[in-house]
Order: structure tokens, then sequence, then C-alpha cells
């Protein structure tokens, strides 16, 4: 049997779990999300869901991966030796698979928009053209014209294979801590200029300032989803990724580390978009092109603005690597230990059909857009599923086999190898991964498929 690679430092491990946590999901999608879910309804729930529910699963899928030491699909099983509950690592897979083909779209779309930055095209706007027209109309033909963003998507993919064919230690973990301090300096900078618009304060009270109006089953099930999608719960990475932690490390803390970092990138992601947003008047609720249309409109503004719009795409950009990274380890770390292939043929094989699908999402958004499913385009129907029913439903599981499986006191011996236990937070979390996320989610999700709001 070969070697199994393993983390070799705690901070690469940190690196490598942040990395796949922050990317799209805070940078694209949390801002439009809370923007379309009444803004601080939305982000509250998102919180409390981070806290009580995303921190204890993400700890115990840690702890799966690092007692099984074997790929997603087969961890659940082999952790309660029941085959039956490979059923939760299937569902994150095939989670991961489907995320990934748009994930490979929207990065194609921001390499796209950071070589608009850095020839300059995106801020050249034809006279007697309002700006905001401007920016629609770049979009609208980007998509529309499919071959761009697959062809970039395609390039990110190959920077991604690059990166997964060299290994845990050699590959992932290297880079990770690299590009994540290169992530944060960016990111610090690019906020410190958006306190200065004059739409900050009216963002802050958007994102913070409680309403509860807003609050509804539809409200709460997205947040949920959301903050699982954020913190890459509920598809496999993070027991993939426990699998190579050594017993000397303290899994709760890298779990916290991984919560605190993705949650502030995610609100800080929103005190960057919002402020233009309110600025320029634009729709908060506009949806996913909401990044592409809101800060170039900024840029524009700004002295040697398209050098920031280059800094920042190229930021958007870093972290949907570190992410891609991660969702295609789950496929190669699968496909490995069933062929016994070597690592780079593994992963070109994978990168290659990740591109082949995604190129299916590409052409719905352009060519193919006339085709609706339930009134969305494929890749919101993917979207859609993924937030709404198959990543819920595998913390569902999780939750189930952790707390009534193989039970929270398994869970706590695993945790207790090189760590502390936490004797008052253990009992409030445990109490939450038996009996709140599952039931909760399950009645949340009942309630979204029958339309019925209780
Ligand atoms: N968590 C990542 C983000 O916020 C997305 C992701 C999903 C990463 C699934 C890996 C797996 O963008």
């Amino acid at each position: 049997m070969q070697q199994r690679d393993i983390f070799a430092s705690k901070i690469g491990i940190i690196a490598a779990a942040a990395g796949s946590a922050i990317g799209l999901g805070n940078l694209w999608k949390f801002p439009y999300m809370a923007g379309k879910y009444g803004g601080s309804a939305f982000i509250i729930i998102y919180i409390i869901a981070i806290i009580l529910m995303g921190y204890p699963l993400i700890y115990s899928e840690f702890a799966i991966g690092r007692k099984t030491k074997v790929n997603a699909a087969d961890a659940f099983g082999k952790v309660v030796n029941k085959k039956c509950w490979n059923i939760t690592g299937i569902l994150s897979v095939i989670s991961i698979c489907l995320i990934t083909t748009f994930y490979l779209m929207i990065t194609g779309w921001v390499v796209y928009y950071f070589f608009q930055s850095v020839t300059g095209n995106l801020y050249v706007v034809p006279e007697g053209i309002d700006a905001s027209v401007h920016f629609t109309n770049i979009f609208s033909s980007m998509s529309a014209s499919m071959w761009i963003p697959a062809i970039l998507g395609t390039v990110a993919a190959i920077a991604t294979g690059f990166i997964n064919s060299l290994g845990i230690k050699e590959g992932i973990e290297k880079y990770s801590k690299i590009l994540m301090p290169i992530l944060a300096v960016l990111f610090i900078g690019l906020i410190a200029y958006s306190t200065t618009l004059s739409g900050f304060k009216q963002s802050v009270l958007f994102l913070f300032q409680p309403n509860f109006t807003a609050l509804t089953p539809t409200v709460v099930i997205a947040a949920i989803g959301q903050a699982f999608f954020s913190l890459s719960i509920g598809m496999g990475i993070l027991v993939t990724y426990g699998s190579y932690i050594s017993e000397k490390e303290d899994i709760r803390h890298i779990a916290k580390s991984v919560c605190v970092a993705d949650t502030l990138i995610a609100l800080f992601a929103g005190l960057l978009i919002f402020p233009a947003v309110f600025t320029y008047n634009l729709e908060p609720t506009q949806g996913p092109s909401l990044i592409f249309m809101s800060l170039p409109q900024v840029f524009l503004k700004m002295p040697g603005g398209r050098w920031f719009s280059a800094l920042f795409f190229l930021f958007v950009f870093i972290a949907a690597l570190t992410s891609l990274v991660s969702m295609l380890e789950i496929p190669i770390t699968y496909l490995q230990e069933r062929t016994h292939w070597n690592r780079k043929k593994t992963t070109w094989t994978i990168v290659t059909f990740s591109c082949l699908a995604s190129y299916i999402i590409t052409a719905g958004e352009g060519p193919l857009s006339s085709i609706h499913i339930f009134g969305m385009t494929i890749f919101g129907v993917l979207d859609y599923l993924t937030n709404n029913i198959t990543i819920p439903l595998a913390a569902v599981l999780i939750a189930v086999l952790v707390g009534w499986v193989w039970k929270t006191d398994n869970l706590n011996a695993e945790l207790a190898i090189g760590g502390r236990g936490e004797k008052f937070t253990d009992k409030i979390l445990t109490f939450f991964l038996k009996w709140i996320t599952p039931v909760l989610i399950v009645i949340l999700m009942v309630s979204l498929l029958t339309g019925v709001q209780p």
C-alpha cells in the first residue's frame, strides 16, 4: 500500500483548510445572498449557524477523516463499520462534483475581469453610455459568448491541477502557505479604501442592524446552506483533509481558526461590496452578477482604478484557486485509492472531466440560456440544489452519524488525541449536533420543498 502523505505543519493545515473555506463563497456568493435575503436577517442566522452547527460539524468531519484515513466516499461507512453510511460520503462527492462545474465557470469570469482590468478595456466607457449600462453589457456579452469563460475556466483548472499534482505537502500545503498571506494583505488594503466611500455607513446598517421582518424559513435555510458551503462542510473536503492530519494536532483548534477566518472574510467582503452598491444606487438583490457590476463602478471613479480592479480580481482568483484545489482533491483521493494510478495521471484525468462538465454549465449561461428548469438556468438549478438540498442533507447525515451512531464519546475520544477537552462547550455543541442540527434542517427542507411555511 502507498504511504499516505500528511500535512507537515499545523499552520499548513490551517492555511489549506482556510484556503478551501475562503473562496468565491465569501467574496462572490455571500454578498449577493445577503443582498437577496434581506441583509442583517440573513447574516445573523449565518453567524449563529457557523458557531453552533458549522463548528461542531467541521471538527466532526476532521475527526472522522483522521480516524479512518480513507477517501471521503468510504470514510463515513468505515468509522461505524456499516457500509450503508457511505451514502453520506457519496452525497458529499456528488455535491462537490456539481459545485466544481459552476465554480470553474465563475472563476473563468473572474479571470476575464482580471485581464480586462489589466488591459484597461473594462473601464473604457463608450461616449453617451451610462457606466452601469456599460458594466451590464460587458457582463452579458461575456457570459453569452460562452467560449471566454470556458477557456479561462480551463486555465484555472490547469493551475489547480498543477498544485494538486504535486501532492499534499509539496503542493497543497506549500502553495496555501504562500497564497493565503497574499490574500490577507490584498484584502486589508481593499477594505481600508472601502471605508472611505459615502455608502459605507448605509451598508453597515444594511448588514448589521437587526431586522427580523425579513426572517422566513427560506432565509434560514439559505443562510445555513451558505454557512456550510462557505465552510466547505458536507462535501467530503474536511474528511479528506482530516485524513492527512497527524495525531499530534488539536483538531478543535484548527476548526476554530477556519471558522473565524472564513466568517471574517465573508463579513468584510460584504463591507467591501455594499458601500459600492449603495453609493452608486445599484440593486443589492441583483444576484450572481453583483460583484462584477458593483465594484467596477468604484474602480471607475478611482485614480488608477483599473490597477486596483486588477488586484481585486487577482485576489478573488487566488481565493477561488485554493478552494478549487480542495475540491479536486476529493475525486483525486477517491480515484487514486480505487485505481492505484499515480498522482499526476489521476489529477489530470479529474481536471479533464471537470472541465468538460463545466462547459455544459457555461453553455447554459450562454448559447443554451433559453433552457430553463423550474424557471432557472442550469447553473441556477445546480446552485439551488447544492445550497438548499444536497449540502444540508449531507450535514444532517453527518450530524446523525456522529451524534447517534458513532456516538459523541468516540468523537470526543478522537478529539482528545492532540487536543484538550472543553467540557462546557462540548456539552452545548453535542446537544446541537444530536438534536438541533438534524431536526431544524429537516423541518426547513421539508417546508422549502413542500412550499409550506411553518
Ligand atoms: N468553501 C468554498 C467557498 O466559500 C467553496 C467550496 C465548496 C470549497 C465546496 C470546496 C468545496 O468558496
